[in-house]
């Protein structure tokens, strides 16, 4: 029997490459490949111990180059498509929201075409619980899958525009596709502009950590290993055309996260810096995943050993984001922190 083939797209990034690592793992009867363009999140040195093995494959491509992307699912005769591959930071939107249109929106129709167009078996699309808005702090409220979509930022509205495309092309040309809606993530391979590593880097250097506000917006948890095993499931036992939402139950103030770092790391909390908050910023995220649980997901990890295991792999894996912060330098850290 022939090999099945799985483009993953934006697996050089952090939770499109831990997916990777995952399934190269864990299905050697699969073929996966991996396309992304290389963007500043992208980075393939993590990919080093895959690299070699033959169900691993590496395409460089921008996905909104719709002959590019066309011409390879013609080659190909890919089985599944699992789309990562985004512009995701929200404080990069704020500021530059036309890239985010372009990858986000325009580069996810073209995927939905070359997908239509070749028959695909499935399409399951990673998407974010930000496209429901925001929650007020009654800890009662959740997300579900009928949750109204009312993104606030320029990359939530980005990220709910492509699930509308997904829906519209399951209604309109029956492509099977399913749509999961994340929590935020953290673990190894987090780039460090996000709040959890750039805490950790930041507090191991004894550089000041910026919390935007008062630091008492709500962020709901999910190690990534967790997320991987999820779309794992929704790629195999996914009904067609459903949304799945996937979150563990780890409510967080940002507070609350950044003095838990501090703490394993036996640093000061004087390193906290209130600063000016973030323009739009959504007051709190929590994720209701029933309906994910019914077809058997259950999160391995709970906050706290999430957290010490994330702390321990940045300890030891040290040469990994010193060298993307100095990589990207110039281009981010130095204008984003030089004032704190
Ligand atoms: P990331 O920024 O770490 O990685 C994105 C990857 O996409 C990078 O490797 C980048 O090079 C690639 N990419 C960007 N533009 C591209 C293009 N035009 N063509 C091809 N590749 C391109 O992002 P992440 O945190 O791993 O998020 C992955 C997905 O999960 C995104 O769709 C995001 O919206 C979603 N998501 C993220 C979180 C989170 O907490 N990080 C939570 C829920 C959902
Ligand atoms: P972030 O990691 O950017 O993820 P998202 O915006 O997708 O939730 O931010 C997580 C939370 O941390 C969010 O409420 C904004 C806050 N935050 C800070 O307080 N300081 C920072 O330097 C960053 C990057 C985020």
């Amino acid at each position: 029997m022939a090999r099945k083939k799985i483009l993953v797209t934006g697996g050089a990034g952090f939770i499109g490459g831990n997916f990777v690592q995952y399934m190269v793992d864990k299905y050697p009867q699969y073929g996966i490949y991996n396309l992304d363009l290389l963007t500043y999140a992208g980075d393939l040195t993590k990919h080093k111990h895959i690299e070699t093995k033959e169900n691993y494959h590496f395409v460089k491509a921008d996905i909104a180059d719709r002959e590019t992307i066309l011409t390879l699912f013609e080659k190909e005769k890919f089985d599944y498509v699992v789309h990562f591959a985004a512009e995701s930071h929200v404080d990069r939107s704020i500021t530059d929201p036309g890239v985010f249109v372009q990858t986000n929106v325009v580069g996810t129709q073209v995927l939905l075409d070359a997908s239509r167009m070749t028959e695909i078996t499935k399409f399951v699309h990673v998407s974010t619980d930000e496209v429901y808005g925001e929650l007020d702090f009654d800890p009662n409220t959740f997300f579900t899958e009928d949750t109204p979509l009312q993104p606030n930022s320029p990359y939530s509205a980005s990220k709910a525009s492509s699930d509308l495309l997904v829906r519209s092309y399951n209604e309109t040309y029956r492509l099977p596709v399913n749509i999961t809606r994340c929590s935020n993530n953290y673990g190894p391979y987090h780039f460090p502009e996000k709040l959890i590593p750039l805490t950790i880097s930041r507090v191991l250097n004894d550089q000041k950590v910026p919390v935007y506000g008062d630091g008492k917006n709500i962020r709901d948890w999910l190690h990534v290993i967790d997320h991987c095993a999820a779309i794992d499931i929704v790629l195999h036992e996914g009904i067609n055309g459903e949304v799945y939402n996937v979150g563990g139950h780890n409510e967080r103030t940002n507070l609350e996260v950044v003095k838990t770092i501090i703490k394993i790391l036996g640093k000061s909390e004087n390193l906290i810096e209130f600063v000016k908050d973030r323009l739009g910023h959504d007051k709190r995220y929590a994720i209701d995943p029933t309906k994910l649980e019914k077809l058997g997901w259950k999160p391995t990890y709970t906050f706290d050993t999430g957290i010490a295991q994330t702390i321990q792999w940045y300890l030891d894996n040290k040469e990994w984001w010193e060298s993307i912060i100095s990589r990207e330098y110039q281009n981010y850290f130095e204008k984003q922190y030089s004032s704190i």
